[in-house]
């Protein structure tokens, strides 16, 4: 099978590509903007690798769909900072460049594999959030936060629709706050632009306050990324056809935690770290930010985000196992050996 990975850099494209070339037959063509993260594989005789922008090589990839047998686009902006500083470049990339490589797997009759999200069900009340019976609920057009969730939300309607009125051969998946190594970068983290975990990483290493936003209340699920994997490719297999037209929410509901718990278990992580001791570095505080200082006004929170996996459970038997000590820990050393070829960088420029 050839598989086209767009975004093949990225958090879940590196992932996906260790995985494939791991466990599979399959050919990968990716394409992004840099190859750190799969720069192990640059010679591996199943990849192949384009440096390349998505909405300026368009050939590359018109030409890529149509000798392809399954397409992931993964390319997005995925950051709720940027949501509420550059609302339109979300909707540029996430939607507009999208929707036209969703328009070639229609014209090229080629299956399809999209990144939804678990933002599309927004502040839904329901106690786990059902792919097809839970309502989307998001906020007023001035908090621009939602516009990811919007944006998603519509190419995920347009993708069923094609599914229901072209023949398109679609999944869509879900993920739910995975983690682990390469989720961001510390240079983002640095901008105070990443995700919690990595945030939290770079403000320890730095010996600076943990912020906990609006007290840290919220609380997330976090799903480790080789968990998360062993789903996605369940649905990349597909057999039987089992994955077709369908929703599935890849997360894990038994490691839900509120932002505090998780700024006290990295803490605690850090408070014995090998880095930490060699250099004399404070052990970790948290300190109460509010939001519309942290993000900007335009931020709204989700309270609280639990997936319903039974989807995923009946149809391929997904189990996720790693727990979220386990995960912390991992993405941590992975952040330290970043961190110090981050200082190597700064002391020879
Ligand atoms: C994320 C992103 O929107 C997407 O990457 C993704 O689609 C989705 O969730 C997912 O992976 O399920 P969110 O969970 O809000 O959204 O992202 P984080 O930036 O990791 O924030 C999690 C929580 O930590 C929020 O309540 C935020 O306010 C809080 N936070 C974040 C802090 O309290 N302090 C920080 O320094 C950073």
């Amino acid at each position: 099978m050839k598989v086209l990975i767009l975004g093949v850099n990225g958090f879940i494209g590196s992932h996906l590509t260790e995985r494939i070339l791991r466990d599979t037959s399959w050919e990968i063509y990716g394409m992004d903007l840099a190859s750190n993260k799969v720069a192990e594989y640059l010679d591996h005789p199943r990849f192949t690798f384009v440096e390349g922008d998505i909405s300026i090589s368009k050939e590359w990839i018109e030409y890529h769909v149509k000798k392809c047998d399954v397409v992931l686009p993964l390319v997005a902006i995925a950051t709720p900072k940027i949501y509420v500083t550059d609302p339109l470049r979300v909707f540029e990339l996430d939607f507009e460049e999208n929707l036209r490589i969703i328009r070639q797997c229609v014209k090229y009759k080629k299956r399809v594999i999209f990144p939804s999200t678990s933002e599309v069900y927004g502040m839904c009340d329901d106690e786990a959030f059902d792919e097809e019976t839970s309502n989307l609920v998001t906020g007023p057009i001035p908090m621009q936060r939602w516009i990811y969730s919007t944006s998603k939300q519509l190419l995920d309607r347009v993708i069923w629709a094609y599914g229901a009125k072209e023949d398109l051969r679609f999944t869509l998946f879900r993920p739910f706050n995975w983690m682990g190594p390469r989720l961001d970068s510390l240079n983002t983290a640095k901008e105070g632009s990443s995700r919690l975990v990595t945030q939290f990483c770079w403000n320890l290493f730095n010996g600076e306050p943990l912020n906990l936003v609006d007290g840290g209340h919220a609380r997330r699920c976090f799903c480790d990324v080789e968990d998360a994997m062993d789903g996605l490719m369940a649905v990349l297999r597909n057999e039987g056809g089992k994955a077709d037209g369908r929703i599935f929410n890849i997360g894990n509901p038994e490691n839900d935690r509120s932002v505090r718990e998780i700024a006290e278990m990295m803490i605690a992580l850090w408070k014995n770290h090998p880095l930490r001791l060699e250099r004399g570095i404070p052990e970790g505080t948290m300190v109460e930010t509010h939001s519309g200082t942290f993000y900007g006004k335009g931020y709204q929170d989700v309270q609280r985000r639990t997936p319903s996996i039974r989807r995923m459970q009946e149809t391929f038997g997904f189990d996720p196992k790693i727990g979220i000590e386990a995960s912390l820990k991992k993405a941590m050393d992975f952040f330290v050996d970043e961190h110090k070829a981050l200082e190597k960088v700064v002391e020879t420029e």
